[in-house]
């Protein structure tokens, strides 16, 4: 698998205005494409993908993009990722597993953007926020292999996923990688939820397609996979849900 050459730090970084977050723009069409699946296309209006964009430079420049690498056979990931939220998704040697601190920097992951947490508040019915958000950036050569979301103790929440930037070519099966596959594209703006019956199921993206979005430096795209780790524990209800943009 080929390795991302080039800095989307950097990038991320050429313009670092910040704005009033915006109004979250309720959804307008939604799609049902597999049992419990749910795409949402555009969600997100482009000054809220500027906004968020503007966010994630700031995420980026507190918790660098990491190049991880797959336990099993030792080989990088055509992506790099980073995360931000109390818990973040690494991979390494010792295997896939959620931490508190960037294996790098060993800093805390910086917050979950407001935006974020609004669009998981409004799309989902899990009663506690999401604890992690995965920030993968994919150059315009990567891909990412078939997988399950499998790491998290409670798969009774949701993942939600929203895409930025090039479109990427989205596939899913079933939760038997034999099962058979479709594939649509995910566009800038766009959120992706797998609950129910496809919260387990086999996805990946096949490729990123070029000269689809203006809004990243040389047509890259951003996914960010918001998801619940652990049981929300009635003792404490810190991280129950409070919608901070929202009306
Ligand atoms: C993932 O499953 O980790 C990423 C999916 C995507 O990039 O849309
Ligand atoms: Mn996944």
């Amino acid at each position: 698998m080929r390795r991302n050459r080039g800095s989307i730090a950097l990038k991320l970084h050429a313009d670092s205005r910040r704005s009033k977050p915006p109004a979250m723009t309720p959804p307008t069409t939604i799609a049902p494409v597999a049992t419990g699946m749910r795409l949402i296309p555009g969600f997100l209006d482009r000054e809220q993908q500027k906004h968020l964009v503007d966010e994630l430079r700031e995420v980026v420049r507190l918790a660098p993009l990491f190049t991880p690498i797959m336990p099993g056979t030792g080989k990088p990931f055509s992506v790099r990722m980073t995360n931000c939220g109390p818990l973040g998704w690494v991979s390494d040697k010792n295997g896939y597993r959620y931490e508190p601190a960037h294996p790098l920097t060993r800093n805390p992951w910086p917050p979950i953007p407001d935006i974020l947490l609004n669009a998981w508040a409004a799309l989902t019915d899990y009663p506690a926020a999401p604890q992690a958000c995965l920030v993968n950036y994919y150059g315009p050569a990567a891909r990412m292999g078939m997988h399950q979301d499998r790491d998290e103790e409670d798969f009774s929440a949701p993942v939600v996923s929203v895409s930025l930037g090039a479109t990427g070519r989205f596939r899913i099966g079933g939760i038997v990688r034999s099962a058979p596959t479709r594939s649509f594209p995910l566009s800038s703006g766009d959120i992706l939820v797998l609950g129910g019956a496809s919260r387990l199921a086999f996805h990946g993206i096949d490729r990123i397609v070029a000269g689809t979005s203006t809004l990243l430096p040389d047509g890259g795209r951003i996914n960010l996979t918001l998801r619940r780790v652990s049981k929300p524990t009635t003792a404490s209800r810190d991280d129950a849900i409070t919608p901070r943009s929202q009306a």
